[in-house]
Protein backbone atom coordinates (compact mmCIF):
# COMPACT_ATOMS: atom_id res chain seq x y z
CA UNK A 1 0.00 0.00 0.00
CA UNK A 2 0.72 3.70 -0.68
CA UNK A 3 1.74 5.32 2.41
CA UNK A 4 -0.97 8.05 4.10
CA UNK A 5 -1.07 11.11 2.19
CA UNK A 6 1.49 13.91 3.61
CA UNK A 7 -0.26 15.96 6.28
CA UNK A 8 -1.62 19.61 5.16
CA UNK A 9 1.31 21.65 4.01
CA UNK A 10 3.92 19.20 4.49
CA UNK A 11 6.09 18.77 1.37
CA UNK A 12 6.59 14.83 0.69
CA UNK A 13 9.84 14.16 -0.70
CA UNK A 14 10.08 13.15 -4.42
CA UNK A 15 11.30 9.49 -5.76
CA UNK A 16 14.91 8.78 -4.37
CA UNK A 17 16.72 6.02 -2.48
CA UNK A 18 19.75 6.96 0.54
CA UNK A 19 22.28 4.92 0.59
CA UNK A 20 23.32 4.62 4.24
CA UNK A 21 27.29 4.11 5.36
CA UNK A 22 27.48 3.14 8.88
CA UNK A 23 24.23 1.54 8.86
CA UNK A 24 25.17 -0.34 12.31
CA UNK A 25 26.32 1.78 14.37
CA UNK A 26 24.94 3.47 17.00
CA UNK A 27 23.36 6.95 15.59
CA UNK A 28 21.95 4.63 12.65
CA UNK A 29 20.18 2.37 14.83
CA UNK A 30 19.11 4.98 17.60
CA UNK A 31 17.89 7.64 15.54
CA UNK A 32 18.42 7.39 11.70
CA UNK A 33 16.51 4.20 10.79
CA UNK A 34 13.36 5.12 13.36
CA UNK A 35 13.29 8.18 11.59
CA UNK A 36 12.88 6.97 8.23
CA UNK A 37 10.33 4.23 9.47
CA UNK A 38 8.57 8.11 10.77
CA UNK A 39 8.87 9.81 7.59
CA UNK A 40 7.43 6.79 5.73
CA UNK A 41 4.57 6.67 8.31
CA UNK A 42 3.69 10.24 8.07
CA UNK A 43 3.64 10.08 4.70
CA UNK A 44 6.49 11.88 3.91
CA UNK A 45 8.41 9.52 1.92
CA UNK A 46 7.74 8.68 -1.73
CA UNK A 47 6.02 4.88 -1.69
CA UNK A 48 9.53 4.08 -4.39
CA UNK A 49 12.03 5.04 -1.46
CA UNK A 50 14.79 2.97 -0.95
CA UNK A 51 17.20 2.46 1.80
CA UNK A 52 20.53 0.70 0.86
CA UNK A 53 22.91 -0.29 3.60
CA UNK A 54 26.36 -0.74 3.17
CA UNK A 55 28.71 -1.98 5.88
CA UNK A 56 31.11 -4.86 6.54
CA UNK A 57 28.70 -7.43 7.16
CA UNK A 58 27.28 -10.55 5.53
CA UNK A 59 24.06 -9.49 5.49
CA UNK A 60 21.45 -10.58 2.37
CA UNK A 61 18.47 -7.97 1.98
CA UNK A 62 15.75 -9.99 4.51
CA UNK A 63 18.49 -9.68 7.09
CA UNK A 64 18.95 -6.63 6.76
CA UNK A 65 15.60 -5.78 6.90
CA UNK A 66 15.17 -7.86 10.20
CA UNK A 67 17.90 -5.52 11.50
CA UNK A 68 15.85 -2.01 10.37
CA UNK A 69 12.82 -3.49 11.63
CA UNK A 70 14.39 -4.11 15.02
CA UNK A 71 15.47 -0.77 15.18
CA UNK A 72 12.56 0.86 14.22
CA UNK A 73 10.43 -1.31 16.66
CA UNK A 74 12.32 -0.22 19.26
CA UNK A 75 12.96 3.78 18.23
CA UNK A 76 10.25 4.92 16.23
CA UNK A 77 8.03 7.49 17.70
CA UNK A 78 4.79 6.93 15.41
CA UNK A 79 2.85 3.69 15.99
CA UNK A 80 3.91 0.53 13.72
CA UNK A 81 1.92 0.20 11.08
CA UNK A 82 2.66 -3.58 9.15
CA UNK A 83 1.73 -1.90 5.92
CA UNK A 84 3.68 0.92 5.70
CA UNK A 85 6.34 -1.74 6.77
CA UNK A 86 5.93 -3.86 4.04
CA UNK A 87 6.42 -0.72 1.50
CA UNK A 88 9.50 0.42 3.31
CA UNK A 89 10.89 -3.13 3.59
CA UNK A 90 10.32 -3.79 -0.23
CA UNK A 91 13.37 -1.07 -1.02
CA UNK A 92 15.94 -2.20 1.60
CA UNK A 93 18.99 -3.66 0.22
CA UNK A 94 22.24 -4.90 1.49
CA UNK A 95 25.95 -4.37 0.16
CA UNK A 96 28.58 -6.03 1.80
CA UNK A 97 31.92 -4.61 1.84
CA UNK A 98 35.23 -5.41 3.47
CA UNK A 99 35.81 -2.02 3.76
CA UNK A 100 35.74 1.33 2.42
CA UNK A 101 38.33 0.99 -0.63
CA UNK A 102 36.20 -2.31 -1.36
CA UNK A 103 35.92 -1.38 -5.41
CA UNK A 104 33.69 -4.22 -5.82
CA UNK A 105 31.10 -3.58 -3.03
CA UNK A 106 30.76 -0.02 -5.02
CA UNK A 107 30.57 -1.31 -7.93
CA UNK A 108 27.94 -3.82 -6.39
CA UNK A 109 26.39 -0.64 -4.83
CA UNK A 110 26.09 1.07 -8.49
CA UNK A 111 24.32 -2.43 -9.67
CA UNK A 112 21.58 -2.09 -6.36
CA UNK A 113 20.94 1.43 -7.37
CA UNK A 114 20.10 0.90 -10.82
CA UNK A 115 17.81 -2.17 -9.94
CA UNK A 116 16.25 0.49 -7.68
CA UNK A 117 15.90 3.21 -10.42
CA UNK A 118 14.05 0.14 -12.55
CA UNK A 119 12.17 -2.07 -10.11
CA UNK A 120 11.29 0.88 -7.57
CA UNK A 121 11.37 3.95 -9.86
CA UNK A 122 13.58 6.15 -7.64
CA UNK A 123 14.57 8.24 -10.71
CA UNK A 124 18.36 8.21 -10.09
CA UNK A 125 18.09 10.56 -7.38
CA UNK A 126 20.71 9.33 -4.37
CA UNK A 127 21.59 10.59 -1.00
CA UNK A 128 24.14 9.27 0.45
CA UNK A 129 24.56 9.58 4.04
CA UNK A 130 27.93 8.99 5.74
CA UNK A 131 27.67 7.88 9.49
CA UNK A 132 30.89 6.99 9.64
CA UNK A 133 34.50 8.27 11.25
CA UNK A 134 35.29 11.91 9.72
CA UNK A 135 38.68 10.05 8.70
CA UNK A 136 36.80 7.74 5.93
CA UNK A 137 34.60 10.82 5.06
CA UNK A 138 37.42 11.51 2.01
CA UNK A 139 37.28 8.06 0.63
CA UNK A 140 34.22 7.15 0.47
CA UNK A 141 33.63 10.44 -1.37
CA UNK A 142 35.96 9.46 -4.09
CA UNK A 143 35.21 6.35 -4.35
CA UNK A 144 31.62 7.27 -5.17
CA UNK A 145 33.46 9.71 -7.73
CA UNK A 146 35.03 6.42 -8.98
CA UNK A 147 32.22 4.56 -9.66
CA UNK A 148 30.14 7.06 -11.15
CA UNK A 149 27.99 7.71 -8.35
CA UNK A 150 28.51 11.22 -7.31
CA UNK A 151 26.96 12.92 -10.39
CA UNK A 152 26.96 16.74 -10.51
CA UNK A 153 23.56 17.85 -11.76
CA UNK A 154 23.56 20.08 -14.80
CA UNK A 155 19.87 21.09 -15.17
CA UNK A 156 17.70 21.23 -12.41
CA UNK A 157 16.03 18.92 -14.00
CA UNK A 158 18.55 16.01 -13.94
CA UNK A 159 18.75 13.42 -11.07
CA UNK A 160 20.44 14.85 -7.97
CA UNK A 161 23.03 12.93 -6.15
CA UNK A 162 24.00 14.80 -2.31
CA UNK A 163 26.37 13.84 0.54
CA UNK A 164 25.14 14.25 3.93
CA UNK A 165 27.72 13.88 6.78
CA UNK A 166 28.04 14.17 10.32
CA UNK A 167 30.71 15.87 12.77
CA UNK A 168 32.91 16.25 13.60
CA UNK A 169 34.29 18.24 10.76
CA UNK A 170 37.78 18.13 11.24
CA UNK A 171 39.60 18.53 14.51
CA UNK A 172 40.85 22.27 14.26
CA UNK A 173 40.39 24.84 11.26
CA UNK A 174 43.04 23.58 8.99
CA UNK A 175 41.56 20.04 9.29
CA UNK A 176 38.25 21.81 8.64
CA UNK A 177 39.27 23.24 5.31
CA UNK A 178 40.75 20.48 3.81
CA UNK A 179 38.32 17.85 4.77
CA UNK A 180 35.32 20.57 2.70
CA UNK A 181 37.56 20.53 -0.18
CA UNK A 182 38.15 17.03 -0.34
CA UNK A 183 34.68 16.76 0.07
CA UNK A 184 34.11 19.54 -2.51
CA UNK A 185 35.88 18.21 -5.16
CA UNK A 186 33.32 15.77 -5.50
CA UNK A 187 29.87 17.54 -5.01
CA UNK A 188 29.18 20.63 -5.71
CA UNK A 189 28.58 22.74 -2.95
CA UNK A 190 24.84 22.66 -2.55
CA UNK A 191 24.99 18.86 -2.17
CA UNK A 192 26.77 18.94 0.56
CA UNK A 193 24.67 18.08 3.64
CA UNK A 194 26.31 18.88 7.17
CA UNK A 195 24.19 18.00 9.93
CA UNK A 196 24.10 19.68 13.14
CA UNK A 197 21.18 17.80 14.99
CA UNK A 198 20.40 21.20 16.65
CA UNK A 199 18.91 22.90 13.66
CA UNK A 200 16.77 20.02 12.91
CA UNK A 201 15.45 20.66 16.89
CA UNK A 202 11.99 22.75 16.88
CA UNK A 203 12.89 25.54 19.70
CA UNK A 204 16.04 26.24 17.83
CA UNK A 205 14.02 27.06 15.14
CA UNK A 206 11.86 29.02 17.26
CA UNK A 207 14.39 31.29 18.00
CA UNK A 208 14.21 32.22 14.56
CA UNK A 209 10.56 33.11 14.59
CA UNK A 210 10.55 34.46 18.63
CA UNK A 211 12.86 37.05 17.65
CA UNK A 212 11.70 38.16 14.33
CA UNK A 213 7.86 37.41 14.27
CA UNK A 214 7.03 39.72 17.64
CA UNK A 215 7.72 42.81 17.81
CA UNK A 216 8.48 42.54 21.39
CA UNK A 217 12.25 41.88 21.58
CA UNK A 218 13.98 42.88 18.64
CA UNK A 219 14.03 47.10 20.05
CA UNK A 220 15.14 45.30 23.00
CA UNK A 221 17.41 43.21 21.59
CA UNK A 222 21.27 45.05 21.74
CA UNK A 223 23.58 46.40 23.74
CA UNK A 224 21.56 48.99 25.43
CA UNK A 225 19.15 47.10 27.13
CA UNK A 226 20.85 43.30 26.79
CA UNK A 227 23.32 42.84 29.94
CA UNK A 228 24.85 39.32 29.11
CA UNK A 229 23.72 35.78 27.14
CA UNK A 230 24.12 32.53 29.15
CA UNK A 231 23.94 29.72 26.51
CA UNK A 232 23.82 26.52 28.23
CA UNK A 233 23.74 22.73 27.18
CA UNK A 234 23.89 20.25 30.44
CA UNK A 235 23.69 16.61 30.28
CA UNK A 236 23.36 14.66 33.97
CA UNK A 237 25.30 11.33 32.27
CA UNK A 238 28.66 10.29 31.55
CA UNK A 239 30.13 9.19 28.52
CA UNK A 240 27.77 6.25 27.96
CA UNK A 241 30.37 3.92 26.05
CA UNK A 242 31.86 6.36 23.77
CA UNK A 243 35.06 6.30 24.66
CA UNK A 244 36.44 5.84 21.49
CA UNK A 245 35.14 8.75 19.74
CA UNK A 246 35.21 11.09 22.54
CA UNK A 247 38.77 10.68 24.09
CA UNK A 248 41.37 13.20 22.73
CA UNK A 249 37.83 14.95 21.38
CA UNK A 250 36.61 16.69 24.11
CA UNK A 251 33.70 19.42 25.44
CA UNK A 252 35.02 22.61 23.28
CA UNK A 253 34.99 20.23 20.18
CA UNK A 254 32.33 17.82 20.44
CA UNK A 255 29.61 20.37 21.16
CA UNK A 256 30.71 24.32 21.47
CA UNK A 257 32.54 23.73 18.17
CA UNK A 258 29.19 23.43 16.53
CA UNK A 259 25.56 23.33 18.67
CA UNK A 260 26.76 25.65 21.49
CA UNK A 261 28.20 28.84 18.18
CA UNK A 262 25.47 27.93 16.02
CA UNK A 263 22.62 28.81 18.83
CA UNK A 264 24.76 31.74 19.61
CA UNK A 265 24.91 32.82 15.84
CA UNK A 266 20.72 32.15 16.08
CA UNK A 267 20.62 34.41 18.74
CA UNK A 268 23.02 37.54 17.66
CA UNK A 269 22.41 37.74 13.86
CA UNK A 270 20.55 40.33 12.26
CA UNK A 271 16.94 39.48 10.44
CA UNK A 272 18.02 37.86 7.29
CA UNK A 273 16.08 39.16 3.92
CA UNK A 274 14.82 35.64 3.60
CA UNK A 275 14.23 32.42 5.28
CA UNK A 276 16.12 30.37 3.00
CA UNK A 277 19.72 28.80 3.00
CA UNK A 278 21.92 31.67 0.94
CA UNK A 279 20.30 34.38 3.46
CA UNK A 280 19.87 32.80 6.83
CA UNK A 281 23.75 31.11 6.49
CA UNK A 282 24.74 34.68 5.44
CA UNK A 283 23.82 36.52 8.93
CA UNK A 284 25.18 33.64 10.47
CA UNK A 285 28.80 33.84 9.06
CA UNK A 286 29.24 37.63 9.86
CA UNK A 287 28.05 37.09 13.61
CA UNK A 288 30.73 34.08 13.83
CA UNK A 289 32.63 36.40 12.03
CA UNK A 290 32.58 39.29 14.37
CA UNK A 291 32.79 37.00 17.05
CA UNK A 292 35.86 37.96 19.78
CA UNK A 293 38.37 36.15 21.52
CA UNK A 294 39.46 37.32 24.60
CA UNK A 295 43.04 38.03 24.89
CA UNK A 296 43.66 36.84 28.20
CA UNK A 297 42.16 32.93 27.45
CA UNK A 298 42.90 31.60 31.06
CA UNK A 299 40.89 34.03 32.36
CA UNK A 300 37.59 33.72 29.73
CA UNK A 301 37.47 30.02 30.05
CA UNK A 302 37.26 27.31 32.07
CA UNK A 303 37.35 23.29 31.57
CA UNK A 304 36.76 20.53 34.20
CA UNK A 305 36.56 16.23 34.15
CA UNK A 306 33.95 15.17 36.50
CA UNK A 307 35.57 12.94 39.21
CA UNK A 308 33.82 9.86 41.12
CA UNK A 309 30.62 10.00 43.15
CA UNK A 310 26.97 10.08 43.92
CA UNK A 311 24.37 10.99 41.25
CA UNK A 312 20.65 10.33 40.92
CA UNK A 313 21.40 8.33 44.69
CA UNK A 314 24.12 6.17 42.79
CA UNK A 315 27.72 5.63 42.63
CA UNK A 316 29.58 6.66 39.07
CA UNK A 317 33.10 6.23 38.26
CA UNK A 318 34.75 9.34 37.32
CA UNK A 319 35.91 10.26 33.72
CA UNK A 320 39.47 8.78 34.24
CA UNK A 321 38.38 5.32 35.23
CA UNK A 322 35.52 5.16 32.29
CA UNK A 323 36.49 2.14 30.44
CA UNK A 324 38.27 2.71 27.48
CA UNK A 325 40.05 5.78 28.62
CA UNK A 326 43.64 7.03 29.71
CA UNK A 327 44.09 7.51 33.37
CA UNK A 328 46.13 10.66 32.41
CA UNK A 329 43.95 11.97 29.83
CA UNK A 330 43.64 15.72 29.70
CA UNK A 331 40.02 15.43 27.48
CA UNK A 332 37.91 17.85 29.19
CA UNK A 333 34.25 16.70 29.99
CA UNK A 334 32.96 20.35 31.05
CA UNK A 335 34.36 23.54 28.63
CA UNK A 336 32.70 27.11 29.68
CA UNK A 337 33.90 30.04 26.99
CA UNK A 338 33.38 33.58 27.42
CA UNK A 339 33.43 35.84 23.78
CA UNK A 340 32.08 38.85 22.50
CA UNK A 341 30.79 40.08 19.34
CA UNK A 342 32.54 42.83 18.13
CA UNK A 343 29.26 44.19 16.29
CA UNK A 344 27.13 48.10 16.96
CA UNK A 345 24.65 45.19 18.15
CA UNK A 346 26.99 43.33 20.78
CA UNK A 347 29.76 45.38 21.81
CA UNK A 348 30.33 45.14 25.40
CA UNK A 349 27.67 42.39 25.79
CA UNK A 350 29.55 38.84 26.82
CA UNK A 351 28.11 35.79 25.79
CA UNK A 352 28.73 33.12 27.97
CA UNK A 353 29.10 29.38 26.37
CA UNK A 354 29.19 26.08 29.34
CA UNK A 355 28.62 22.31 28.48
CA UNK A 356 29.31 19.47 30.42
CA UNK A 357 28.74 15.80 31.23
CA UNK A 358 27.34 14.06 34.64
CA UNK A 359 26.14 18.19 35.33
CA UNK A 360 23.26 18.14 37.93
CA UNK A 361 20.47 17.95 35.22
CA UNK A 362 19.71 17.07 31.24
CA UNK A 363 18.77 21.08 30.30
CA UNK A 364 19.69 23.40 26.72
CA UNK A 365 18.73 26.80 27.47
CA UNK A 366 19.59 30.55 25.80
CA UNK A 367 19.00 32.93 28.58
CA UNK A 368 19.63 36.97 27.72
CA UNK A 369 19.74 38.78 30.51
CA UNK A 370 18.89 42.40 30.39
CA UNK A 371 20.10 44.91 32.37
CA UNK A 372 18.74 46.31 35.92
CA UNK A 373 16.06 48.48 35.81
CA UNK A 374 16.70 51.66 37.99
CA UNK A 375 15.38 51.40 40.85
CA UNK A 376 13.87 54.61 42.29
CA UNK A 377 10.73 53.31 43.94
CA UNK A 378 11.05 50.80 45.30
CA UNK A 379 14.00 50.80 47.69
CA UNK A 380 12.68 48.90 50.51
CA UNK A 381 13.16 45.60 48.67
CA UNK A 382 16.61 45.62 48.82
CA UNK A 383 17.45 42.46 46.97
CA UNK A 384 19.96 43.32 44.88
CA UNK A 385 18.48 40.50 42.25
CA UNK A 386 15.65 41.87 41.35
CA UNK A 387 14.65 43.70 38.50
CA UNK A 388 16.94 41.86 35.91
CA UNK A 389 14.69 40.70 33.40
CA UNK A 390 15.66 37.86 31.36
CA UNK A 391 14.24 36.00 28.53
CA UNK A 392 14.65 32.20 28.71
CA UNK A 393 14.73 29.97 25.55
CA UNK A 394 14.19 26.25 26.21
CA UNK A 395 15.51 24.21 24.13
CA UNK A 396 14.99 20.84 26.06
CA UNK A 397 13.61 19.71 27.88
CA UNK A 398 9.96 21.15 28.81
CA UNK A 399 10.29 22.89 25.41
CA UNK A 400 9.39 26.80 25.78
CA UNK A 401 10.29 30.35 26.68
CA UNK A 402 10.27 31.98 30.28
CA UNK A 403 10.04 35.71 30.69
CA UNK A 404 11.66 36.77 34.16
CA UNK A 405 9.23 39.94 35.29
CA UNK A 406 9.51 41.92 38.55
CA UNK A 407 6.21 42.01 40.15
CA UNK A 408 5.03 43.62 43.22
CA UNK A 409 4.37 41.15 46.01
CA UNK A 410 0.89 40.91 47.64
CA UNK A 411 0.71 43.13 50.71
CA UNK A 412 0.12 46.43 52.27
CA UNK A 413 3.59 47.26 51.31
CA UNK A 414 5.04 48.20 47.97
CA UNK A 415 7.38 45.30 47.85
CA UNK A 416 8.87 43.92 44.40
CA UNK A 417 10.06 40.56 43.86
CA UNK A 418 10.80 38.59 40.62
CA UNK A 419 8.01 35.94 38.65
CA UNK A 420 8.22 34.39 36.12
CA UNK A 421 5.78 34.01 32.68
CA UNK A 422 5.88 30.91 31.31
CA UNK A 423 5.01 29.11 27.49
CA UNK A 424 5.60 25.64 27.20
CA UNK A 425 5.02 23.90 23.88
CA UNK A 426 3.28 20.73 25.62
CA UNK A 427 0.46 23.38 27.13
CA UNK A 428 0.23 25.36 23.83
CA UNK A 429 0.71 22.79 20.48
CA UNK A 430 -1.47 19.77 20.07
CA UNK A 431 0.29 19.94 17.13
CA UNK A 432 3.51 17.06 17.89
CA UNK A 433 6.85 18.22 16.55
CA UNK A 434 9.22 15.69 14.52
CA UNK A 435 12.21 14.66 15.78
CA UNK A 436 15.50 16.65 14.64
CA UNK A 437 16.60 13.86 12.23
CA UNK A 438 13.45 13.37 10.63
CA UNK A 439 13.39 17.23 9.54
CA UNK A 440 16.80 17.08 8.42
CA UNK A 441 16.77 13.72 6.50
CA UNK A 442 13.78 15.39 4.79
CA UNK A 443 14.94 18.48 4.07
CA UNK A 444 17.70 16.80 2.19
CA UNK A 445 15.96 14.38 0.33
CA UNK A 446 13.58 18.16 -0.90
CA UNK A 447 16.92 19.60 -1.09
CA UNK A 448 16.73 22.08 1.78
CA UNK A 449 19.32 23.41 3.14
CA UNK A 450 19.00 26.51 4.91
CA UNK A 451 19.05 24.26 8.54
CA UNK A 452 22.41 22.95 7.35
CA UNK A 453 25.78 24.99 8.12
CA UNK A 454 27.56 25.81 5.23
CA UNK A 455 31.45 25.14 5.08
CA UNK A 456 32.67 28.68 5.70
CA UNK A 457 30.61 28.24 9.05
CA UNK A 458 32.13 25.26 10.26
CA UNK A 459 35.47 27.22 9.13
CA UNK A 460 34.26 30.11 11.28
CA UNK A 461 32.99 28.01 14.47
CA UNK A 462 36.89 26.47 14.71
CA UNK A 463 38.64 29.58 14.67
CA UNK A 464 37.02 30.85 17.91
CA UNK A 465 37.43 27.24 19.21
CA UNK A 466 41.03 26.98 18.22
CA UNK A 467 42.61 29.50 20.68
CA UNK A 468 40.94 28.19 23.55
CA UNK A 469 41.74 24.32 22.59
CA UNK A 470 45.73 25.25 21.92
CA UNK A 471 45.70 27.07 25.52
CA UNK A 472 44.73 23.89 27.10
CA UNK A 473 46.71 21.96 24.80
CA UNK A 474 50.05 23.88 25.66
CA UNK A 475 49.05 23.67 29.58
CA UNK A 476 49.35 19.97 29.50
CA UNK A 477 47.58 20.46 33.32
CA UNK A 478 45.04 18.19 33.97
CA UNK A 479 41.71 19.97 33.87
CA UNK A 480 40.02 20.77 37.15
CA UNK A 481 37.65 18.33 38.71
CA UNK A 482 33.88 18.71 39.24
CA UNK A 483 31.70 16.17 41.20
CA UNK A 484 28.89 14.41 39.40
CA UNK A 485 25.49 16.37 39.65
CA UNK A 486 26.89 19.44 40.59
CA UNK A 487 27.18 22.54 37.72
CA UNK A 488 30.79 22.30 36.90
CA UNK A 489 34.39 23.30 38.34
CA UNK A 490 34.70 26.09 40.53
CA UNK A 491 36.73 28.39 37.60
CA UNK A 492 33.37 28.09 35.77
CA UNK A 493 31.93 29.81 38.43
CA UNK A 494 34.94 32.34 38.81
CA UNK A 495 34.67 33.09 35.24
CA UNK A 496 31.30 34.97 35.84
CA UNK A 497 32.39 36.08 39.30
CA UNK A 498 34.85 38.49 38.19
CA UNK A 499 32.38 39.72 36.17
CA UNK A 500 30.05 40.23 38.79
CA UNK A 501 27.69 37.83 37.65
CA UNK A 502 26.69 34.39 38.26
CA UNK A 503 25.17 31.40 36.31
CA UNK A 504 21.45 30.72 35.89
CA UNK A 505 20.73 27.54 37.96
CA UNK A 506 18.43 26.02 34.98
CA UNK A 507 14.67 25.63 36.77
C1 LIG B 1 25.99 15.21 20.24
C2 LIG B 1 27.22 15.08 21.09
O1 LIG B 1 26.26 16.03 19.13
O2 LIG B 1 24.94 15.80 20.98
C3 LIG B 1 26.90 14.28 22.35
O3 LIG B 1 28.23 14.42 20.36
C4 LIG B 1 25.71 14.85 23.07
O4 LIG B 1 28.04 14.23 23.21
C5 LIG B 1 24.54 15.02 22.10
O5 LIG B 1 25.34 13.93 24.10
C6 LIG B 1 23.38 15.71 22.76
O6 LIG B 1 22.28 15.78 21.89
P1 LIG B 1 20.83 16.08 22.46
O7 LIG B 1 20.00 16.22 21.24
O8 LIG B 1 20.46 14.90 23.31
O9 LIG B 1 20.94 17.33 23.27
Amino acid sequence: MTPAPAPNGARSAGPCAMVMFGVTGDLARKKLLPAIYDLANRGLLPASFSLVGFGRREWSDDRFAEEVLKHVQAGSRTRFDPQIWEQLAGGLRFVSASGFEDDDAFAQLGETLAELDETRGTGGNHAFYLSIPPNSFETVCQKLDAHGLARRQQHPKDPWSRVIIEKPFGHDEASAHELNHAIERVFASDDVFRIDHYLGKETVQNLVALRFANRLFEPLWNNQHVDHVQITMAENFGIDGRASYYDGVGAARDVIQNHLLQLLALTAMEEPIRFDADHLRREKEKVLEAVQVPEDIEAASARGQYSSGEQHGEQVVGFLDEEGFDPHSTTETFAAFKLGIHTRRWAGVPFYLRTGKRLARRVTEIAVVFKKAPNLLFTESDDDRFGQNALIIRIQPNEGATLRLTSKVPGTTMDVRDVDMDFSYGRSFTEESPEAYERLILDVLLGEPPLFPRHREVELSWRICDPFIQHWESESAQPEPYAPGSWGPDSAHELLARDGREWRIPG
